[in-house]
């Protein structure tokens, strides 16, 4: 059988990011300028300042992509890109850089869905085995997914209003932490105590959905009362209060969509799985339940493009390729 070499983009938030993947699960290199740091002064991504930088930046990832994998254009069979969800304008910059390539090598084209790529940074890890349910955790999305198959998408739940790491971000953002807050509170975390009694939202019994405005809130007005009555507050047990907090809910609702589709296995995705205390808490709970449990290492949690190259695979195999409307799509749904 012939491999299949796979030139994977990714560009739909803050990170500019090429990679070649062969046979959908060998990554041959994978390239991740990350903009963490112009965007660090303004507290967060701002979109005209992340498209400006994968303007200056994609031609050089990729080619540095190649460069490490060994390998030239000719040698690629498909090029895949991250179509949606994501900032419209960082999108476009990596879908027209595939579009590109493609047409001038007459290769095929393959628009890829950024959560599905996620998804698949667990493929590069250990092979996915179906059935499956993937917790999705990242900026933009906090969502329980049931997989039968391949490629093949069941939402059981997502947030009804903030996503988990947009909380973890808004809450670092009140207490005083650095752009991405995720991490941040996460070291902080790891020095307090979780001594202060937050809110779990659970929702409706047996729901699979998430709500994490209300624990964002609480954070804030338990860090106001403090403020207003003068007592001392410990910011750390606040982050450790709050980790634990959003870390059970996703933990027990997890545990429970598992157990009600009786999956042997659970994926975790998204770059709030770079979270150590989801980590150590999932898997716990995972050894516990003896449902064998996947977390990708640090750097493939995170947006890269790798992800994106094992996901395509799939659609490669299909023949599920993109014509040349291909486009951002910001609001894409998987
Ligand atoms: O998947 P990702 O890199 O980009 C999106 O697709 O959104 O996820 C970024 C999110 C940010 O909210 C960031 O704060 C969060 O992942 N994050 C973390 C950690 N590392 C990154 N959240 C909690 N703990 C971490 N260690
Ligand atoms: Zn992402």
């Amino acid at each position: 059988l012939e491999d299949t070499m796979i030139l994977a983009i990714e560009t739909s938030c803050d990170e500019t990011a090429a990679a070649v993947v062969k046979n959908g699960r060998e990554v041959l290199s994978n390239v991740v300028a990350s903009q963490i740091d112009s965007h660090k002064r303004f507290g967060g991504v701002v979109p005209e300042v992340a498209s400006r930088h994968h303007v200056e930046q994609i031609t050089l990832i990729i080619e540095e992509a190649l460069a490490e994998a060994d390998i030239t254009l000719d040698d690629v069979d498909a090029f895949a890109v991250t179509e949606g969800p994501g900032l419209v304008g960082a999108l476009l910059i990596g879908v027209h850089a595939a579009k590109g390539l493609s047409l001038a090598t007459g290769k095929p084209l393959i628009g890829v869905h950024h959560i599905a790529g996620h998804i698949y940074a667990n493929h590069l890890v250990d092979e996915l085995t179906f059935p499956l349910i993937s917790l999705v955790v990242s900026g933009g999305h906090t969502e329980l997914i049931y997989m039968k198959e391949h490629g093949v998408y069941e939402m059981l739940g997502e947030t009804r209003d903030d996503a988990v790491g947009e909380a973890y971000d808004k809450v670092a953002r009140t207490l005083g932490l650095p752009y991405p807050g995720g991490p941040a509170i996460d070291k902080l975390a790891a020095s307090g105590e979780p001594a202060i009694d937050l809110p779990r939202s659970w929702l409706e019994e047996g729901s699979f959905d998430f709500s994490f405005s209300g624990l964002k809130s609480s954070v804030l007005n338990t860090l106001h009362n403090a403020k207003q009555r003068g007592t001392e507050l410990e910011t750390a047990d606040l982050a450790a209060s709050f980790q634990a907090s959003a870390v059970e809910v996703l933990v027990e609702k997890t545990a429970a969509a598992a157990e009600a589709f009786d999956v042997p296995r659970v994926v975790l995705a998204g770059g709030v799985a770079a979270n150590s205390g989801l980590r150590d808490a999932l898997t716990r709970r995972m050894e516990k339940d003896g449902r064998k449990l996947t977390i990708p290492p640090l750097h493939l949690c995170t947006d890269n493009a790798a992800m994106i190259g094992a996901a395509a695979m799939v659609q490669y195999n299909r023949g599920d390729f993109a014509g040349d409307d291909l486009n951002g799509r910001p609001g894409l749904s998987l």
